[in-house]
């Protein structure tokens, strides 16, 4: 971990020093998100986007590339001030967000998901009514946490955290009953966790005919690489190695070294 003055800090990947060769592409991501982007206990950042962006922008395209830190809420404008040139941060593709920015093809399905204490009452999604959620500040969690409000006709307590680990934290406290965020992080975040469970049923990925995961799915979304809106060269290089590491079996090996079945 490069760079320790203030929020900026920024993560140099070793295999990329010194390389000379043309531009540097910084990443914009919000950390920790794990197993999507997170420190270990030595400082080093991890992830499967950080193996992604290996692939993607080190190996296939030859670019020197860093990851820069930055809080999710405020991801978007960010990128449009130019305080790095992409985003990697198992962004959901969403309407709203393509108004701003643009979006690689995806790469990664992701359902919102509820997790909560073994030992809560909460046993099916209509018992989320009058109950408080927590969620990260500015994510797709957070929407659909807003969804569920409007469902129950406002009788709904939201608590927004700038962090996915100030809700996971709150939730270990009894601060509140449920978080709502993506499958695959609260999966992480159950398996290190000896009380903590999915809410179950049945949801957005049965209606939408996917493989549904076993618990409720509140929506299916996909993950993309954000760009400025006039960044096409870029995009369409970085869609043209997303294609190819999904054909060579790069993007398999990566992906179940994180994630099993
Ligand atoms: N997929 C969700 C969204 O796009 C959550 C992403 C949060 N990512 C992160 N690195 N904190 O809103």
């Amino acid at each position: 971990l490069k760079g320790a003055a203030g929020a900026a800090a920024t993560f140099t990947m070793a295999g990329c020093l010194g390389g000379g060769g043309g531009d540097t592409i910084t990443i914009g991501s919000d950390i920790p998100y794990r197993p999507f982007e997170y420190e270990t206990t030595e400082g080093e950042l991890v992830g499967f986007d950080v193996d992604i962006a290996e692939a993607v922008f080190g190996e296939q395209l030859g670019y020197d590339y860093e990851f820069q830190k930055t809080s999710f809420d405020g991801i978007i404008p960010a990128l449009n001030n130019g305080n790095f040139r992409v985003i990697m941060s198992a962004m959901t593709i969403t309407e709203d967000r393509a108004e701003k920015i643009d979006f690689s093809d995806p790469y990664f399905t992701a359902y919102q998901t509820v997790v909560i204490l073994n030992d809560s009452d909460i046993a099916a999604k209509e018992d989320l009514k009058g109950t408080t959620i927590g969620v990260q500040k500015g994510t797709t969690g957070a929407s659909a946490a807003d969804g569920l409000k409007e469902e129950f006709g406002g009788d709904l307590t939201i608590q927004r955290y700038d962090q996915i680990t100030g809700a996971f934290d709150a939730l270990r406290n009894n601060q509140v009953d449920a978080v709502v965020n993506d499958n695959t992080v609260n999966a992480e975040f159950v398996n290190q966790s000896d009380n903590v469970k999915f809410l179950e049923g049945s949801g957005a990925a049965e209606e939408q005919g996917k493989e549904a995961p076993p618990y409720l799915t509140l929506t299916v979304e996909e993950y993309g690489i954000g760009f400025r809106k006039d960044d096409d060269d870029l995009r369409e290089e970085v869609n043209g190695a997303i294609a190819t590491i999904k054909e060579n079996g790069t993007y398999d090996e990566i992906y179940s070294e994180y994630f099993s079945g």
